[in-house]
């Protein structure tokens, strides 16, 4: 199935590894130039240079997606390099994780800062160069939190109201030839993950509440962004792809 994505130019926050560096890698090897932008720039340059090195097209750009300046000067370099910018997934996030009466003002304030306001201002600063085109894709990476975590009212806060900017997005923006959708991930492996000294533990619970028989892997993400970010998803806006091997709660 041919994506349609040849000659398109993809931002992915947060994208120098995990879901992130998968899904650049995906976008790039259908044929969008990616933009690899994320806090770590060594890393980003690794995921870039990775993704040249296969025959594709990459910048790295250091970038916080907190900060706005930062944020149009990420997206205007990603512009300037390949002339437009038509795909934007928002991807960088993170867990600060404690019950309410422990977690602290600034553990509440990073998590939905990143995920939030990041997600306002790069949506902010991408617009513009989509509705020069009368054609752009948002995807917003949510989560299985949504539904609520013990442990992580900030992150669970979050990722629901990423659903509420895409909804709210995907009205303002049709006529403008702009899809805005979200997908929200169950447990997806990733490097970091494997490296944790629990990381037992942590999938035996995974594996105990998938309906599927094992875990979800970056490229099952990278996959649904690609879909979304596709010409076969023109009729598609302001939904929510849950890709959670069956798990809701
Ligand atoms: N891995 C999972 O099981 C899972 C499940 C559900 C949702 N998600 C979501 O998927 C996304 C990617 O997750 P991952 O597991 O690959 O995480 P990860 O920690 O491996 O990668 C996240 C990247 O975001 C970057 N980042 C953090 N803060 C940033 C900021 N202020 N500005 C720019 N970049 C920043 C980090 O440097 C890192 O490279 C996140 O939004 C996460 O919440 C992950």
């Amino acid at each position: 199935m041919d994506l349609g994505l040849n000659g398109r130019v993809a931002i992915v926050t947060g994208s120098a590894r995990g879901i992130g560096a998968e899904t650049a890698r995906m976008l790039a090897k259908e044929g969008a130039a990616v933009v690899i932008t994320d806090l770590d720039l060594d890393a980003a340059r690794e995921t870039a240079s990775g993704i040249e090195q296969a025959g594709g097209k990459a910048i790295a750009v250091q970038c916080d997606v907190r900060k706005e300046d930062q944020v149009r000067t990420m997206v205007g370099a990603g512009k300037e390099a390949f002339g437009s910018i038509d795909v934007l997934v928002n991807n960088a996030g993170l867990v600060k994780d404690r019950t309410i009466l422990k977690m602290d003002e600034a553990d509440w304030d990073l998590v939905l800062d990143v995920t939030l306001k990041g997600a306002f201002h790069t949506c902010r600063a991408a617009l513009p160069f989509m509705h020069e085109k009368g054609w752009g894709r948002i995807i917003n990476i949510s989560s299985r939190a949504l539904f609520g975590n013990p442990g992580q009212a900030n992150y669970s806060t979050a990722k629901a109201g990423i659903i509420g900017l895409t909804r709210a997005l995907s009205l303002e923006q049709a006529r403008k030839g702009v899809t805005v959708n979200a997908i929200a991930p169950g447990y997806i492996e990733t490097e970091y993950i494997k490296s944790l000294p629990n990381y037992d533990t942590i999938l035996a619970n995974v594996m105990a509440k998938n309906a599927v028989t094992f875990p979800g892997e970056t490229s099952d993400i990278a996959g649904a962004v690609a879909f979304m970010a596709s010409e076969h998803a023109r009729y598609i806006t302001g939904t929510t792809l849950f890709v959670t091997g069956g798990r809701y709660g």
